[in-house]
């Protein structure tokens, strides 16, 4: 048994957490560029401040990891460990600077064509996302983000420009990067800023069942373009548990498993579950509905369901509980049995079959693992080698986990792509020294360093689970 022949391993990145040259290329400002370093990051995140570009703040993206100018040498490392798949993000302002532009910038077009280009030289296949989060910061000021129906529009203008300038190139895209964030992060997944008093379920509503027609509309495009494009959703996943057996910890548990699942299961089923249009309904919300809008979603379903994984949740009907552990921007009640990474995130490598289990018997198509990873602090010895066995450890769980998944209960799992294969700006907190790569980037939380690239210990033994198809994880 095992893992599929043509199994795709590989490594995850987004274009604002990497590429940096914000300017560069006639690439337009986005709303990702305003999301500084330091303790204003949450509030901004989040959609209750707004500032400018100038005033003092640290912003991470403008250079990232440079990746701009480093793709090719990049590509290459990646290539070296036996890549099948490189996940990375089109940055929608190198491609419409502003989002409304009649034409496209050339030269963002013949950036990302590079990169696809080094993929196949190196034998890897690229998985593009479509959106990571990013949104040309004039249709934020413009039309307030995705809130605005007109969204639809611009971005099908980017996806088609994309999606048929790589027929024959490119075979996996996701759609919108954990499109559930846009009910925790609503400026970084949506442009979304609260107006003072407005009904914020209604706006982060509005917001999602764009992007929602949105995704349906570009499944069915890139089948137009090309039968053979596989297009899939992308949730950030991780089961709740409930505290105790008690029936009302685990009806709060579900619920909060229900409000990960609502989104996707409009991308893969169809169509709004009764149980999310009561819990918008409950809010004083409703879907903005236009006239074909319910006829687009049933017919344009994802053909996999991809997800991010990092830990599981603990859910407690009792509201004083607190939320005291953090894990990916979700609060949860601490769980006494696992251990935590240095940012209080919970490992669970059983947690990850178990959420693949949830999922696959949910939709019955195909998974995709397109995060997963161990954010820690790597100190460079004096012999400047990175001995990280604390990220080996917590891949080789996960992936044995995975293992058993598909061995043992039958999923049916694409690949598998660790998040920040290269270490790159973290999106909860903007620091730099939050570190999942297997490369390590000689870059810190202020902006200081020479962006040199160094393998880690965990270089050679990823390379070597690529080559063995994960049997051989010593
Ligand atoms: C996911 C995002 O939420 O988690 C990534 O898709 C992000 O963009 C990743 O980087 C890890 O989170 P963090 O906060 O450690 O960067």
């Amino acid at each position: 048994m095992g893992f599929r022949k043509d199994f795709l391993w590989g490594g995850a990145v987004a274009a604002n957490q990497c590429e940096g040259g914000y300017r560069e290329g006639g690439r337009g400002l986005a709303n990702v560029d305003l999301v500084p370093h330091g303790p204003d990051r949450y509030p901004i995140a989040t959609g209750n401040l707004r500032i400018d570009a100038e005033d003092g703040h640290y912003f991470p993206s403008h250079e990232g990891i440079d990746f701009y100018h480093h793709y090719k040498e990049d590509i290459a490392l990646f290539g070296e460990m036996g890549f099948k798949t490189y996940r990375f993000s089109i940055a929608w302002t190198r491609i419409f600077p502003n989002g409304d532009e009649e034409q496209p910038n050339e030269a963002g077009l013949s950036f990302y064509e590079d990169v696809v280009k080094e993929c196949r030289k190196n034998g890897i296949e690229p998985l593009v996302t479509l959106n990571h989060f990013d949104c040309p910061m004039h249709l934020v000021l413009e039309f307030g983000g995705w809130r605005d129906r007109r969204m639809i529009d611009y971005f099908m203008r980017m996806t088609e420009v994309v999606i048929k300038r790589f027929k024959g190139l490119v075979k996996y895209y996701l759609t919108f990067n954990e499109v559930n964030m846009i009910l925790h992060m609503p400026f970084i997944a949506a442009g979304l800023c609260f107006e003072e008093g407005e009904n914020r379920t209604q706006a982060m509503i509005n917001c999602v069942h764009h992007e929602l027609v949105a995704s349906a509309l570009t499944t069915k495009l890139a089948h137009e373009v090309d039968p053979d494009i596989m297009v899939g959703c992308m949730l950030a996943a991780g089961a709740c548990y409930p505290e105790t057996c008690k029936p009302e910890d685990y009806f709060k548990a579900l619920c909060d498993d229900r409000e990960g699942f609502m989104f996707i299961d409009v991308q893969s089923r169809g169509y709004y579950p009764p149980y999310a249009l009561k819990w918008i309904e409950k809010r004083g919300a409703e879907v903005p509905f236009a006239e074909d809008d319910k006829d687009v979603l049933k017919k344009y379903t994802v053909d996999f369901i991809s997800f991010s994984y990092y830990n599981t949740r603990v859910s407690s009907a009792e509201p004083s509980k607190g939320q005291a552990s953090q894990g990916n921007i979700f609060g949860s009640v601490v769980n006494p049995y696992l251990e935590s990474s240095e940012w209080g995130w919970q490992i669970d490598p059983l947690g990850l079959r178990s959420t693949m289990n949830v999922l696959y018997d949910r939709y019955e198509k195909p998974l995709f693992i397109v995060e997963n990873g161990l954010g820690a602090r790597d100190v460079i010895e004096e012999d400047g080698s990175i001995q990280d066995d604390y990220r080996i450890n917590y891949l080789r769980s996960h992936i044995q986990a995975m293992k058993d998944a598909v061995d043992e209960d039958g999923v049916d799992l694409l690949g598998y792509t660790t998040w920040g294969c290269i270490d790159c700006i973290s999106n909860g907190t903007g620091e730099m020294e939050k570190r999942y790569g297997f490369i390590y980037v000689d870059r810190d939380n202020e902006g200081k360093g020479t962006f040199k690239r160094m393998k880690k210990k965990s270089f050679d033994w990823y390379k070597k689970v690529i080559a063995s198809n994960g049997e051989d994880l010593a």
